[in-house]
């Protein structure tokens, strides 16, 4: 997959693609990514990339001109190009939008900054994305957190073991806790079941507490998880204000 970020900082990328899964998949060709200056998309003399609103107002908005010259080159070399403005009045961005996302051949992800993008560029984009209900300052940590979640799905990006089947989200279940050693830390044990090596038990166990976290954290999701007869009979067993979780085992 390639990604195209569109941005006026892309000095703001160089560390976190250079680091952990992100290096990788670009070192093994499965992600490359390009950070396009939107000033070298400005022709005028001193290459103005913003101005202020129509209307008057607080804050510089981004000129349209070197927005649509950017998304018309990207256009030109990838025909197949999802071209998708970072804003938070866009759709809110879950892990099925990535999945979604990740079936791309390209993508390009436009940052705003100040006080957002000049309003016609919605004729020239296929999307808004927002990262959720809350104002940041630019597009580029929205952008970012696309590209990383995207990355983790495409084949081979995780290396082995593809661990991305079994995170939270996946099949709107939340995934349950998880323990590395010591066996016993200040009194706090791990679950006998995991030590136990039986595969079996500790799948189930693994389920029940996939199912309990959602049920507790995010009863919204089970709404649309696909639940098995034994799901649904384990969270039947569940009731609110109960202290200690069934036998799961
Ligand atoms: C300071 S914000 C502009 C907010 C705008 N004035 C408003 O009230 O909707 C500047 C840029 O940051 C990006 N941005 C800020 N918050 C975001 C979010 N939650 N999700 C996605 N992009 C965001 C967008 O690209 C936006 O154009």
């Amino acid at each position: 997959m390639h990604i195209d970020i569109l941005t006026l900082f892309p000095e703001f990328f160089v560390s976190p693609l250079g680091c952990s899964i992100l290096k990788r998949a670009q070192a093994q060709g499965i992600l490359s990514v390009a950070c396009l200056n939107l000033r070298d998309f400005a022709f005028d003399r001193h290459r103005v990339t913003d101005d202020r609103p129509f209307g008057g107002g607080p804050g510089m908005v981004l000129k349209i001109e070197p927005l649509v010259r950017a998304i018309h080159w990207v256009r030109e070399r990838r025909p197949q190009v999802q071209v998708i403005l970072l804003s938070p009045q866009g759709r809110l961005f879950n892990q099925a939008m990535a999945q979604d996302l990740a079936q791309q051949e390209s993508l390009l992800l436009i940052c705003g900054h100040y006080e957002g993008v000049d309003a016609r560029v919605q004729y020239f984009i296929d999307t808004e994305i927002s990262l959720g209900d809350f104002i940041l300052t630019g597009g580029e940590i929205p952008a970012l957190a696309i590209v990383d979640a995207v990355t983790r799905l495409l084949p081979g990006s995780l290396g082995a073991e593809d661990s991305a089947a079994e995170d939270s989200f996946k099949d709107n279940l939340l995934k349950g806790p998880q323990y590395t050693r010591p066996r016993d830390f200040a009194g706090y044990t791990v679950p006998e079941v995991l030590l136990s090596g039986d595969h079996q038990r500790i799948a189930r166990w693994r389920r029940h507490q996939a199912l309990r976290r959602t049920w507790e954290r995010r009863p919204d999701l089970l709404l649309h998880a696909r639940l098995t007869a034994e799901d649904r009979a384990y969270l039947a067993t569940l009731t609110v204000g109960e202290g200690q979780p069934p036998d799961s085992a």
